[in-house]
């Protein structure tokens, strides 16, 4: 049966086979805690089993629900950060057409975001977009407060009002947001929006199994049963009462974790498949917000190859050996291109002939393995069928079960991020938002 692969034997040259074993009595102790939800952080354990519990008719019900929206936007705007919005990226780009946005034909809506960064030039340009369009916009978040995207959505709310009239707006604005309490709340219920609520127990970077990604995907016509149903499927692979060495997210948390007490304190992403991108944005924030805390955690960055085999493969190669990669290799590409012969065969690539680019990419990943763990790196390699919604589905749940493994047996709470609220006070006390005003008479004798 296909399904998706977890090969470790190539950090045996780093880490034995044995010593990897003998953490999985840890491991397991880390997978009761989450599972019986006994440790830090257990009032944000929803997403644990959210994949079983999600039912068709609620799926059928948000397909209904978005059909007429999906019918007469031409963008959709997701407004949102963080958890608020890197699922549905991740998702959405994984499975779009690479050149979507040129190309004519196109049916589905294209997805675009607003409120994940505060750019002005952003903003104008956006705006200057969005007037030749015909537009619609989810606004995403679970705290109702956050700054970026209340702000993008002001910007948005009024120019689409502007553009369409308010009764039109109210049609073409959906909020999801938590279900009593944030401004988002409050104000999607004074402009009577469509509202569609994220669980109180799910945080925002476990959220893409809720109407965060749902939504959103579902308007610009992703498959999200196809989604849910991987989730399901790998969720039953992951359940702790699978024995260590049949569960992948046990070996992978297990894996990391003596990688990273061996030193290895740097875990590098790698995709071959340039639509992977992010996904990988989408994983450093779950591994990034949920570990890096007390002075620990490795440390999740990312590289799309082979474009950066070209910039950061020499580091990898040959710089601090303080890293591991973890490759996530798709099998099967959608469509075939191959190597036309040419008899001047200027170029000397007539060895080439007949073969597949995809080849050519594979061995480029195979290659590159060898060499970097000739170099010290040690890799772990994620294989998956195919890009389609129910693999990505099975990858997403995967990393997010292994997550909550692997933060517990780190020893810290895996479910908050009390250091993200550093730079918004210094922010607030910088632009003297009422109630800060010790903080700024206090940032300001700094300046
Ligand atoms: O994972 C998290 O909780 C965060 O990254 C949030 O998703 C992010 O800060 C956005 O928050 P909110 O949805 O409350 O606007």
């Amino acid at each position: 049966m296909e399904q998706i692969q977890l090969d470790i034997s190539r950090v045996y040259d780093f880490i034995s086979a044995e010593e990897i074993k003998k953490l999985s009595k840890e491991t397991k102790a880390a997978q009761d805690t989450l599972y019986q939800g006994d440790g830090q952080g257990n009032d944000y354990l929803g997403w644990l089993h959210l994949p079983s519990e999600i039912t068709a008719q609620q799926i059928e019900n948000i397909e209904k629900a978005v059909a007429g929206l999906k019918e007469k936007t031409e963008i959709l705007v997701v407004v949102g950060i963080g958890g608020s919005y890197l699922g549905a990226r991740a998702v959405n780009d994984a499975l779009s057409h690479n050149f979507s946005h040129l190309k004519k034909g196109q049916k589905a809506p294209h997805m675009i975001f607003a409120g994940q960064n505060i750019g002005e030039d952003y903003m104008y340009e956006l705006l200057e977009l969005l007037e030749e369009q015909s537009y619609s916009i989810v606004v995403i978040s679970k705290s109702g407060t956050t700054t970026e995207p209340a702000l993008a959505f002001r910007i948005l709310k009024n120019h689409l009002e502007e553009k369409v009239g308010k009764e039109e707006a109210r049609d073409r604005i959906i909020a999801v947001t938590d279900s009593s309490k944030g401004a988002l709340r409050q104000l999607a219920e004074e402009e009577s929006y469509r509202s569609y609520i994220i669980p109180d127990n799910v945080g925002g970077r476990f959220s893409v199994f809720t109407p965060v990604g749902l939504i959103p995907l579902a308007i610009c016509g992703v498959d999200i049963r196809e989604l849910v149903s991987g989730a399901l499927e790998m969720s039953k692979r992951c359940d702790s009462s699978i024995p260590f060495e049949e569960n992948p997210a046990a070996v992978y948390a297990a894996t990391r974790n003596a990688l990273y007490r061996s030193g290895k304190k740097i875990e590098l992403l790698v995709n071959y498949q340039n639509k992977l991108h992010y996904v990988s944005e989408w994983w450093k924030q779950l591994y990034g917000e949920s570990e890096g805390k007390e002075g620990l955690g490795i440390f999740p960055a990312a590289v799309d190859n082979s474009s950066d085999l070209h910039s950061m493969g020499q580091y990898i190669q040959e710089g601090e050996r303080i890293l591991f990669e973890t490759v996530v290799s798709v099998e099967q590409t959608d469509h075939h291109v191959s190597v036309p012969g040419d008899p001047a065969n200027l170029d000397q690539l007539n060895y080439l002939k007949g073969k597949n680019i995809d080849h050519v990419n594979k061995m480029a990943e195979l290659g590159t393995i060898l060499a970097h763990l000739d170099g010290g790196v040690p890799n772990i390699r994620i294989s998956i069928p195919a890009l389609n919604a129910h693999w990505l589905g099975q990858l997403l749940y995967f990393f997010e079960n292994a997550c909550g493994i692997s933060g517990y047996m780190l020893g810290i709470n895996p479910f908050n991020q009390p250091g993200v609220e550093a730079y918004k006070k210094n922010m607030f006390a910088l632009l003297e938002k009422p109630g800060f005003e010790e903080e700024t008479a206090k940032i300001k004798s700094r300046l």
